[in-house]
């Protein structure tokens, strides 16, 4: 690793909720994350980044906070958190937080008051509260949709002014997700105290969650038209990726002069990588997923586009190109790639399992083989696919229900992982698991792969350590893509090391570069000087 060690860092996503349960209470906890960190130190990760486990009602799965500097009590308590983070430090892990700035929970006493104190209170300035519009004031402020489905405002119940004097306040989640206002002060001296609050308790770094939504467009103007966005759109919105949210992370950045080596990292949902960049230039923050990346499909020139317009966009920065395939907000990419290309992020069929493994396999290769920074998501490494068959009665994704149904799969994603052959939940807990996991997930279960040679968790912890090891993957800005790479193959070197991926069903041959490190299905031999590429395949090599 570099001596600024997120510009190569390899970071693991843990959803608490689903990870590890100590309690037996079917929901995962800080102490079962603790438990399991020695898996991810041999798995060969840097950093986990852990979703939301702050006090919360879980409206939103935990992005609806309560209380800023408290452990929801299903997670465990602040000790745990203590715990977890000397525990990983001791492993020579990291751990990342995630920060929720654009919105707390409706139960955060700040709203609660906002909410009992009526229209003139000073309160409701630290959230968005207006006069609706028509004659009653019956009509929301604006016609800003909800990104999880319906308008993004709530008219107060009982407000203390009596009905036709009630107020709205904006969601652009859930109503349980009432937005902050960041033209308030107070909510800018909040932040700064609970980013501290955290550091000082040692925690590396923050992942900030809908880092593009702060500020929202001066006066609240209308959009003029239905069917404006959803959860991972990239229209431009005056809701989103307005330049103003960039003086807030100057100010968040000063505040790591205080503490060398944590990093912040965006979610930040921009019309182009580019607009991306914006985030991360040296004064602001240290990396921006690329969600681009994760949106394309698997196709040679589509993939070879995006790899360059990432890099080509973060190099005048300075900062990492990021590269993820998965996370807990959009169908597993096992599962995308088993459904034909423009299916989406949010799947419920599902499709061809096998090439999807495959397929998923060969792109985790290319990805860990790309320059900067990867993101890997609980379970990917067993090759989980997405839980498609949830019933809807157990589906817990608000934009499920704010949708009737018709968008919002992530829960399938969120499937607590199995750990071992057998068990109520396949070792995840004593307890069973908050949603049910398929039967043949024993056989996907970190115990089933352990020490099986070609099993997706081996090939994961054989391409990390590899890694690890071979000075030209990781860190860098730039790939040198060869010329004579046959249709359908991208083929890219980078100091002494080059990689190869065949994104046809066909096997493809090739003069083959060097010797082979690892191939995503089986074993490659190579005769001649030359190898037969087997479809959906990446390969690495040694120069
Ligand atoms: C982010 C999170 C997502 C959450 C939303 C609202 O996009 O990743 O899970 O629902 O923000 O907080």
């Amino acid at each position: 690793m570099s001596t600024e060690w997120w510009r190569d860092a390899v970071i693991y996503q843990v959803y608490p909720r689903s990870f590890a349960d100590s309690d037996g209470d079917g929901t995962g906890d800080l102490p079962g994350i603790r438990s399991r960190l020695p898996y991810l130190r041999d798995l060969g990760v840097d950093a986990v980044w852990l979703s939301p486990f702050y006090a919360s009602p879980q409206a939103d799965g935990g992005y609806d906070v309560s209380d800023y500097r408290a452990v929801d009590p299903r997670y465990g308590t602040l000790d745990d958190a203590r715990a977890l983070i000397t525990s990983a430090h001791e492993l020579g892990l990291k751990i990342i937080a995630d920060i929720v700035p654009n919105h707390s929970s409706d139960q955060h006493v700040w709203f609660q008051q906002a909410l009992a104190e009526g229209p003139d209170s000073p309160m409701r300035s630290r959230y968005h509260f207006l006069p609706g519009r028509g004659e009653n004031g019956e009509e929301p402020p604006n016609d800003w949709d909800s990104i999880f489905g319906g308008p993004a405002w709530t008219r107060v119940p009982d407000d203390p002014e009596g009905r036709e004097n009630a107020q709205w306040y904006l969601h652009l989640f859930a109503p349980e997700q009432p937005d902050f206002n960041w033209n308030s002060p107070e909510v800018h001296a909040e932040f700064l105290d609970i980013l501290r609050f955290w550091l000082d308790l040692g925690i590396d770094g923050f992942r900030i969650d809908v880092a593009h939504g702060l500020v929202k467009a001066e006066g609240l103007p209308s959009i003029g038209h239905a069917e404006q966005l959803h959860l991972l759109g990239n229209d431009v919105m005056p809701f989103f990726d307005q330049d103003g949210v960039h003086e807030i992370y100057r100010t968040w950045r000063r505040v790591l002069a205080d503490y060398p080596d944590r990093i912040f990292v965006a979610e930040a949902w921009t019309p182009t990588v580019a607009r991306s960049a914006n985030y991360v230039r040296p004064d602001e923050l240290h990396q921006a997923f690329n969600f681009e990346y994760l949106d394309t499909a698997w196709d040679a020139s589509a993939l070879r586009k995006v790899i360059d317009s990432s890099l080509d966009a973060m190099r005048p920065v300075g900062a990492p190109a990021t590269w993820v395939l998965s996370n807990h907000d959009v169908t597993r990419h096992a599962t995308r790639f088993a459904n034909p290309p423009g299916s989406g992020t949010q799947i419920r069929t599902p499709g061809d399992r096998e090439l999807g493994l495959r397929r998923a396999r060969a792109a985790t290769l290319l990805m860990l083989a790309l320059p900067g920074s990867a993101y890997v998501y609980q379970g990917e490494e067993l090759g989980l696919p997405d839980v498609t068959d949830l019933p809807d009665e157990v589906r817990q994704d608000p934009s499920f229900h704010r949708a009737s149904g018709q968008d919002g799969f992530r829960d399938g994603c969120r499937v607590p992982l199995p750990w071992t052959r057998s068990g109520s939940s396949y070792g995840f807990g004593d307890g069973g698991s908050w949603l049910p996991q398929p039967s043949s997930w024993g056989e996907l279960s970190v115990e089933a792969q352990t020490g099986i040679s070609g099993s997706t968790l081996e090939l994961y912890r054989s391409a990390l350590n590899i890694r690890r090891e071979v000075p030209g993957l990781g860190a860098g800005d730039a790939v040198t893509w060869h010329d004579e790479a046959p249709a359908g193959v991208l083929w890219f070197e980078r100091d002494g090391f080059a990689c190869t991926v065949n994104t046809t069903k066909e096997p493809v041959r090739i003069a083959a570069p060097g010797r082979v490190l690892l191939s995503s299905s089986g074993t490659l031999p190579v005769t001649d000087g030359s190898a037969d590429l087997p479809g959906d395949t990446t390969v690495w090599w040694e120069l």
